[in-house]
């Protein structure tokens, strides 16, 4: 099928690749023009596993495109995403210019000798957003233009994107017309995956209900694991216990600095906003949102009680990222640890596998000295922050850095390393939920 993707941006150009690999034409479409010079040069803007390779394969074999002209894409595609930011207002609710700008292009571009379209909503956006996309292509377009809207939400996680993309869980389609339906079925035919087919307003409602769960389930394990740490219990134990229960699953119960990127904090904000709009406040989400926002700030609390005064005092921080496998450092808890650290006077040295980049023009100016090799990041630190779950920090050569630092002392925000292991060392080790092993 002949597919364009408007927007390049992370859902975009991961969507658009994979939907390519899978056997359709697929055009890439962005206002960036600078953006859409690079891709068309090979180059991705992104660091995300597989992707690179996978987008070089389908622009190699003519499967994959970009353009920066919405025109000259839609005329030749049967159906048409929006793949564009929908970033948080101050007040929480959702900005949604750039889908509001988009419809109107769409209307602007359509003709009735193109035939019937489908748009296919793929941004996270508030319920009823569909109904009002429709209302506005209808409104700027011609007479007699045929099209559907659909809302077809994406789960991908980021690290994890083509996998997540090529082998989801479920499919969600949302659309109010059978052709509509059958037309979205067609192109995702070659995945294997239970589809789910509903209304336009319930898909939409899927996404922030799907996210605004898994926050709530990782700002409860976090809430458990204050709990355990006042009482010698261990959250790691405690999650596993619960996660046994099928009804629960073990799957994002793993305690730590609370949940950063770029879609839990602003998607759990809109819900809230949504509901409170609707008159129906949902209180639940304001506490999980409560929980994410202080679940650092208790972390350098233990931090402080252990150092007693920070000022001075040279720490080194592991991760930067707001998880591991990417560049991505959107509401990442780490910079935001980085950024009290610095307002508290500490030194602090700070170091990632991949997010250096991104990371640099916020840290830069805060002071914090960039290191490359990790090592050498905790080089005469009195303590080493984790603050990213990257696999090369749970495999760290303890030996090496027992040899560079000058107190072994670890606070684990993502408790990736053994407590055991660290007692063998000799470390003093503060995870999150856990009993400390105390200096040798
Ligand atoms: C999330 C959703 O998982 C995905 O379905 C949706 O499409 C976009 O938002 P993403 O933001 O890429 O994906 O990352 P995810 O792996 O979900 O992690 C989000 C944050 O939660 C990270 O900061 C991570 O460190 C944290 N997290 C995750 C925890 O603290 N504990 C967990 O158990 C899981």
């Amino acid at each position: 099928m002949n597919l364009t993707i408007i927007g390049s941006g992370y859902v975009g150009l991961t969507t658009g690749t994979c939907f390519a690999e899978m056997g359709h034409h697929v055009i890439c479409v962005d206002n960036n023009t600078e953006k859409i010079r690079t891709l068309q040069s090979g180059a991705i803007p992104i660091y995300e596993p597989k992707l690179e390779e996978l987008v070089k394969k389908n622009v190699a074999v003519g499967r994959l495109e970009f353009s920066p002209s919405i025109a000259a894409s839609i005329a030749e595609s049967e159906v048409i995403f929006i793949a564009v930011p929908t970033p948080p207002n101050t007040d929480g609710s959702v900005d949604l210019t750039y889908i509001e700008k988009v419809a109107r292009e769409i209307a602007q571009a359509l003709q009735p000798e193109m035939g019937y379209k489908v748009i296919v909503d793929k941004s996270t956006v508030p319920v009823k957003t569909g109904e009002k996309v429709s209302q506005t292509i209808k409104h700027y377009a011609g007479p007699n233009v045929q099209f559907d809207i659909v809302s077809n939400p994406e789960f991908l996680r980021e690290g994890c994107a083509v996998d997540d993309l090529l082998h989801p869980d479920r499919i969600v389609i949302g659309a109010n017309s059978e052709q509509a339906m059958n037309v979205i079925k067609r192109v995702y035919q070659p995945i294997h995956a239970p589809i789910l087919e509903t209304d336009v307003n319930s898909a939409e409602l899927i996404k922030h209900a799907a996210n605004s769960f898994l926050a709530l389930k990782i700002s409860y394990i976090n809430a458990v694991a204050k709990v355990c740490e006042k009482t010698g219990a261990d959250v790691e134990l405690v999650a596993e216990g619960i996660g046994m229960d099928k009804r629960i699953s073990r799957h994002f119960l793993n305690a730590g600095l609370g949940y950063g990127g770029s879609c839990f904090p602003k998607d759990v904000k809109a819900f809230i906003n949504i509901s409170r709009t609707l008159g129906i406040p949902f209180t639940l989400l304001e506490e999980v949102e409560h929980i994410n926002d202080t679940q650092h700030i208790h972390f350098l609390d233990r931090i402080r009680d252990r150092l007693w005064v920070l000022k001075d005092k040279k720490i080194a921080v592991w991760g930067l990222a707001f998880k591991q496998n990417t560049d991505d450092v959107r509401e990442s808890i780490a910079l935001k640890l980085c950024e009290k650290l610095c307002g508290e006077g500490a030194i602090v040295t700070a170091t990632d596998p991949k997010a250096m980049h991104t990371a640099a023009p916020i840290l830069n100016p805060m002071g914090v000295k960039l290191v490359e090799d990790m090592y050498e990041c905790a080089r005469d630190a009195e303590v080493l922050v984790i603050a990213t779950e990257w696999s090369e920090y749970a495999n760290a050569d303890l030996q090496k850095l027992a040899g560079v630092m000058r107190n072994r002392i670890i606070f684990d925000g993502r408790n990736i390393l053994s407590p055991a292991n660290l007692r063998a060392v000799g470390f003093e080790y503060h995870s999150v939920g856990r009993p400390s092993v105390e200096e040798a």
